[in-house]
């Protein structure tokens, strides 16, 4: 299974160092892949068997893009892995999809491993299924499903930090639809937490989850890994 935490603006560098150890420790002990995104300014080298990823960098080596990050940037610290796609960015930092392509083929151009989300709003998802599903397919537009480095995070919008989670029937129907699109891994993220994990990733086409604010706790993150563990 994949266990990745999304930090989003949460801990310094000085805290995702704490955190960062204290995961090695539950994560040697499992065969889990374990993926952490920290905050951009608490990206460094971390001496880990965790693979560290940007959570965003500009599709650029170096250049003038003020308050973004490049290439160069992640090469300092020998970061492979980056998150393309997340609603927040979709939502509230404007990126069209004709962007997250271009940032996508970069990434990708650079051998990079790209944990790629889609997700519906509220609106689209009280909606029809056949609605919804166009909408998640425009998502998947000017994107190389067949890349192998891909792994893709199924986040229903209305579920990202709110507490709730589609039913285990709707996560599987979702899954379902979407392992035709692309046979990259799919995560489910939105509202995972130590209490519903294991019903998470009992669920078929499952293959891991994306965890936000649950995650914030390196206590609680090693229950979720734990979590995967005791499926085997
Ligand atoms: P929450 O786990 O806080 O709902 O966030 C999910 C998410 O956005 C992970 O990328």
């Amino acid at each position: 299974m994949i266990i990745a935490a999304n930090l989003k603006t949460n801990l310094t560098r000085s805290a995702t160092h704490s955190y960062i150890n204290e995961l090695e420790l539950c994560t040697q002990q499992s065969a889990q892949e374990v993926i952490v995104f920290p905050a951009t300014s608490s990206l460094d080298s971390y001496t880990t068997i965790i693979t560290i990823g940007a959570q965003n960098a500009y599709p650029v080596e170096k250049g003038a893009f003020t308050g973004e990050i490049g290439l160069e940037h992640l090469e300092e610290f020998g970061i492979k892995t980056i998150l393309i796609g997340h609603s927040e960015r979709r939502h509230i930092l404007g990126e069209s999809q004709e962007f997250i392509s271009k940032k996508f083929h970069f990434f990708k151009e650079q051998g990079f491993k790209i944990v790629y989300c889609v997700g519906e709003p509220l609106e689209i998802r009280e909606g029809s299924k056949e609605d919804m599903l166009a909408y998640l397919s425009k998502q998947y537009e000017g994107i190389d499903t067949e890349y192998d480095n891909l792994i893709i995070a199924y986040e229903p919008v209305w579920a990202i930090g709110t507490g709730k989670i589609p039913t285990l029937e709707d996560i599987q129907d979702m899954h379902k639809e979407l392992k035709q699109k692309s046979s990259a891994p799919l995560l489910y993220g939105g509202s995972v937490k130590v209490n519903n994990i294991k019903d998470i990733l009992h669920v078929e086409n499952v293959d891991g989850v994306l965890v936000g604010s649950a995650a914030l706790y390196a206590e609680h993150f090693c229950s979720m890994i734990q979590a995967a563990q005791d499926l085997h």
